[in-house]
């Protein structure tokens, strides 16, 4: 069975009344038509082409479709170019003194780049990259953090037919080789370092350390010069600056690839203790990005957009970059934290800029919250029309106080539910259309199907728990399910029985479905951790931490946090317990090298021994009882039921 028991989580969720779509809103929506689902549904899956219209196709594709699937062919036959999709045709359009990207750096500074400047660097940065030996189908690895270059190296891979493989820039050097080696990529794209809370990280540094762990070799590496000081470069060492330079005015043709071509590589967390590559396609992800900014985000091309993820998680790339871009808006990107200099920044930019639409994270929501409602009072916020969440599930109190005080009342908030396999969103409101329930994701978008089944495979009843899963391919799917036949094969690692489908994603959620068909998530079902909307596998942290010299076991779990909606805790047994306070900073050290900052646990507990089964196997949902401070179940399976009185609940931390 599933590591833990979704129905446990049903106490949990709470679900505020309904609020219907504001009136000024809903007359002005992208999407008014409330039968728009029947539509999709009546019409499935040939429903899809209206995502397709938005994009331009080099060669049209013959069938919405093809076959009957798996492996499903979305657009089979048609073939297009996502930087053509997201730059030239809007030049072409005469858009092109339009601000595609405007860009506020962390000391203040800012930038922007029309669509005609983002075309012009794009298309010498393509040209660059080909003459670095960048071919069609080559995997190049982006290590960078919020700066222009790296939207810019996304649009100028796609450009040339070379997936993107984006790492988040406080991933460790030991997180990029694993990404590295795993996607086998030759080039990388990094830079001298930029600044993280004030502290200097430097990038160039942790990714020479990631080259030498490589067992292959790395042709070319391109370093963007953030911070000033451009170390010394090695002959196969390139200054982007200089490149760009270089290949001044010089222009790429789009390569136009199928639409089942692969547009990029992302790695997430997974049960597994390595990451997991997902690939996404071309046309059908760019068609459902773009369809979903539309619909969902209601973006019009004469706004200005800021989705405050990062561009190393799903989030950033569909939402700050192909989305909004495809649909030939402006997009904001911002390098800093949201309380620097002051805890009024995101209002002060969304009042600099007029931002009018702003989606961001329940994790963000809840900090903005508990600093005041001073800040956004501030500012004049009048810009905003429409307010977005994802990542994690929003809790009433906090949706409303995003709808209160950053919208005033007068703009809906969609909590978009959707993971990085999923590519686009999945569930959520129609915000012209749909009443919004604070806590609740919504219902499945028109096109997707979506399930909520109990551990037998059979609909749960309304307000009852069960796992939430997807019976019908979507455009946006990545191509391991594209081409994947064996999705029932997973049975035996404690999905539930979905041989009534004719094919089916298990999600790896909980979630419970009420009368009207909002579905409420309820967190995962698996060993992923959701911190602050990031996911991170307990295995990938588990092993971090034991290969630190002195840690003989060591078991993760997530507990409930106040900011960070959950919190990585770790119970340790020490080989010998002499110097805890060493052991500790070496764990947190270990943890730091393996990933990254961002897996550092919020509190390390010591014990002389972690709760196990006759057979051996570490209780992780007894110690994740203990962490929440819960009841603590069944504990007959239990070997050493004395040592429950060794493990001190997690200390409470403010970070
Ligand atoms: O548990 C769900 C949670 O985030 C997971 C996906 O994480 P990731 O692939 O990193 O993508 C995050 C951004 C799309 C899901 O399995 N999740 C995401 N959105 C929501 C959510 N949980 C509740 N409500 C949401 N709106």
């Amino acid at each position: 069975m599933p590591s833990e028991d979704p129905a446990a989580r049903s106490a949990s969720a709470s679900v505020g009344a309904a609020v219907a779509p504001p009136p000024a809103f809903a007359e002005q929506a992208n999407v008014t038509a409330a039968s728009l689902r029947e539509e999709f549904a009546e019409n499935w899956p040939a429903c899809w082409e209206r995502a397709a219209d938005l994009l331009d196709w080099r060669d049209d594709y013959e069938a919405v479709l093809g076959g009957d699937g798996p492996p499903f062919r979305w657009f089979e036959g048609g073939s297009l170019n996502a930087s053509y999709n997201c730059i030239d045709r809007h030049v072409e359009a005469g858009r092109k003194n339009q601000v595609a990207l405007r860009w506020a750096g962390r000391l203040g500074e800012s930038r922007a780049y029309t669509y005609l400047d983002l075309h012009r660097e794009v298309n010498e940065f393509a040209a660059a990259l080909r003459a670095l030996g960048v071919e069609e189908g080559d995997i190049v690895t982006l290590y960078m953090p919020m700066i222009p270059e790296l939207p810019v190296a996304m649009l100028a891979c796609a450009r040339i037919g070379a997936p993107h493989s984006v790492v988040f820039a406080g991933f460790s050097a030991d997180a990029l080789a694993t990404r590295m080696e795993s996607a086998d990529s030759e080039y990388l794209v990094t830079c001298d370092g930029y600044y993280r809370r004030g502290t200097p990280v430097h990038q160039k540094s942790k990714a020479d350390n990631a080259r030498v762990e490589l067992d292959h070799s790395v042709e070319a590496t391109v370093v963007v010069d953030r911070l000033g000081d451009q170390p010394p470069l090695d002959d196969d060492e390139y200054d982007y600056e200089r490149l760009v330079r270089q290949h001044h005015s010089a222009t790429v043709d789009p390569v136009p690839r199928d639409a089942g071509d692969m547009l990029f590589l992302i790695h997430t967390s997974g049960t597994t203790g390595e990451p997991t590559g997902v690939r996404h396609t071309t046309g059908g992800y760019l068609a459902q990005t773009a369809w979903t900014a539309r619909s969902v985000l209601d973006i019009k091309p004469e706004d200005t957009y800021w989705c405050s993820a990062d561009i190393g998680w799903i989030t950033g790339h569909s939402y700050i970059v192909y989305g909004p871009l495809a649909l030939g808006a402006t997009t904001m990107l911002y390098e800093g934290a949201p309380d620097y200099p002051e805890k009024d920044r995101v209002w002060e930019l969304i009042e600099r800029n007029a931002v009018d639409v702003f989606y961001t994270a329940p994790t963000a929501i809840r900090a903005f919250m508990k600093w005041g409602a001073e800040y956004p009072e501030s500012h004049d916020l009048s810009s905003l029309r429409l307010l977005g969440t994802v990542g994690e599930p929003i809790n009433p109190r906090a949706w409303k106080w995003y709808h209160e005080h950053i919208g005033n009342g007068e703009c809906p908030v969609v909590d978009t539910w959707w993971q990085t396999e999923t590519g686009a969103m999945m569930v959520t409101t129609l915000p012209g259309v749909d009443d919004m329930k604070p806590g609740s994701a919504g219902r499945p978008l028109p096109g997707i199907s979506v399930e909520v089944v109990d551990e037998d495979g059979a609909p749960t009843d309304p307000g009852e728990a069960g796992y939430l899963t997807v019976d019908k391919p979507w455009p946006a799917m990545p191509l391991s399910m594209v081409e994947d036949t064996g999705w029932f094969a997973d049975h035996e690692q404690g999905r539930p029985p979905l041989d009534r489908f004719d094919w089916a994603y298990f999600t790896e959620d909980a979630a419970a479905v009420d009368e009207d068909g909002y579905i409420t998530l309820l967190g995962r079902v698996d060993d992923v951790i959701n911190v602050s909307g990031h996911r991170f596998g307990t295995m990938e942290i588990e092993s971090a931490i034991t290969a630190v010299e002195g840690v003989a076991e060591a078991a993760v779990v997530g507990a409930p946090h106040d900011l960070k909606g959950e919190a990585i805790y770790a119970y340790v047994t020490p080989v010998n317990a002499d110097d805890e306070a060493t052991l500790r900073e070496r764990i947190v050290a270990g943890v730091e090298d393996a990933i990254g900052p961002i897996a550092v646990p919020a509190g390390i507990v010591f014990t002389p021994d972690l709760p196990k089964t006759r057979s051996g196997k570490i209780m992780r949902r007894l110690l994740g009882a203990v962490a929440r401070d819960d009841d603590l179940g069944d504990i007959s399976a239990l070997r050493n039921p004395e040592v429950i009185g060794e493990l001190d609940p997690i200390p409470e931390r403010e970070d």
